[in-house]
């Protein structure tokens, strides 16, 4: 079996962290995101891994190199230029033995990919999709079936009042390969707009996996928080936390006395006890927090500095950035690799601030 995992997006919702990062290798609990995607492949039995890669690609091939530390095969195929999310599987059919699965590179997921296989061979047709049901589908893809499952319909973004379902497609794939011949090679296609309704069109069997997992697009800021607190939670069940403050770097917090869980840092972090910490705080790889500094709702990266008596709410800070003393910063704040905020200086929430190019190393 095989899987291709779409990751050549830019990430544009996620700027600045996606100029110096490729939305793959974004750190989830410290972790690029991609790794966790290939774990959960690797554990359903799939080794056999294509990445349809385009934007910044050398950081994801650098990474994961051949996929044999992970004990995988990993095939990169680059992109000139973007070929949307159906030209993208066309580019790499070369490489396309039999079915595959296709993931969103964007998506944590409990869903088990063994069942899915599992009810696409009772199932049949070219095709299987994975649902999730959500309270408002007007930011979504919503899927029409009936109750055999077979899909006829795919709606974007419907009014809150007019959606036909709140069934939504959760950007996890299961195809034969002859899906392939339906799709144009050469130009950008997008498999939700184009291919989907031109499979439906020609009556080929395409059904819908509706599931209960846990699911979240990481593809905005709030998205990319709201993941950390679940995990964080335990709401997300493919993370295995230990209870109470957790990583590598735990030890580093138990001088800290306004401590409030759930908080969790990687190894080699310095914490001033009089910091405030948490909850949903996680500390990467070598951060330091100075005296009387607060951190609420807040994911810092790698080797960030946090001076003296700033406070962070619902921030994200790329690695390497310095907030300066008594600087603050509110929700929904995105921070870029190597930035310096002045001391003092006050981000109003949802500011951006960094790179405003793609950075080169
Ligand atoms: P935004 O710019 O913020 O919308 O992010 P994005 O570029 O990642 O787009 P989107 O979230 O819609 O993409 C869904 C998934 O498809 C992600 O995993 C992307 O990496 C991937 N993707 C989107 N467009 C392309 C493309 O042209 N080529 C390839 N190979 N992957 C793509």
């Amino acid at each position: 079996m095989q899987a291709i995992v779409l990751v050549g997006g830019e990430g544009t919702r996620l700027r600045p962290l996606t100029y110096g990062t490729p939305k793959p290798m974004v750190p989830i609990m410290g972790v690029p995101f991609l790794a966790r995607t290939l774990e959960r492949l690797c554990e359903a039995g799939i080794r056999d891994v294509i990445l349809p890669a385009g934007y910044m690609p050398q950081a994801i091939v650098d990474y994961f190199k051949d996929g044999s530390q992970l004990g995988m095969k990993i095939t990169y195929v680059i992109e000139e230029s973007p070929l949307g999310t159906a030209g993208a599987l066309k580019n790499v059919e070369e490489h396309i033995t039999g079915p595959f699965f296709v993931l969103n590179g964007d998506i944590l997921t409990s869903l088990d990919l063994r069942a899915m296989l599992a009810e696409h061979e009772r199932l049949g047709g070219i095709g299987l999709l994975h649902l999730i049901r959500v309270d408002d589908p007007s930011a979504f893809g919503c899927v029409v079936h009936d109750e055999q499952r077979r899909i006829s319909a795919f709606v974007e973004k419907p009014p809150r009042e007019t959606a036909p379902t709140n069934e939504i497609n959760a950007g996890t794939y299961l195809f034969e390969r002859e899906i392939l011949d339906m799709i144009p090679a050469g130009r950008p296609v997008s498999i939700e707009r184009e291919t989907f309704p031109a499979v439906i069109a020609a009556g080929k069997g395409l059904y819908a996996y509706t599931t209960d997992d846990y699911w979240m697009d990481l593809g905005k800021p709030e998205q990319y928080l709201a993941a950390h607190r679940d995990i964080l939670a335990h709401r997300m069940p493919m993370l295995a936390l230990e209870p109470g403050a957790s990583g590598a770097g735990a030890a580093a917090l138990r001088e800290v006395r306004r401590l409030n869980l759930p908080v969790h840092a990687d190894a080699e972090v310095r914490v001033d006890p009089t910091a405030e910490i948490g909850p949903n705080v996680v500390l990467g790889h070598g951060c330091s927090i100075g005296a009387r500094a607060v951190l609420r709702d807040t994911i810092l990266w790698d080797d960030v500095t946090v001076e003296d008596g700033a406070i962070l709410e619902g921030a994200i800070v790329a690695s390497g950035a310095r907030i300066g003393a008594e600087a603050r910063v509110f929700e929904g704040s995105v921070i870029g690799h190597d930035t310096a905020i002045e001391p003092k200086a006050v981000l109003e929430a949802g500011s951006r601030v960094g790179a405003t190019a793609p950075i080169t190393r």
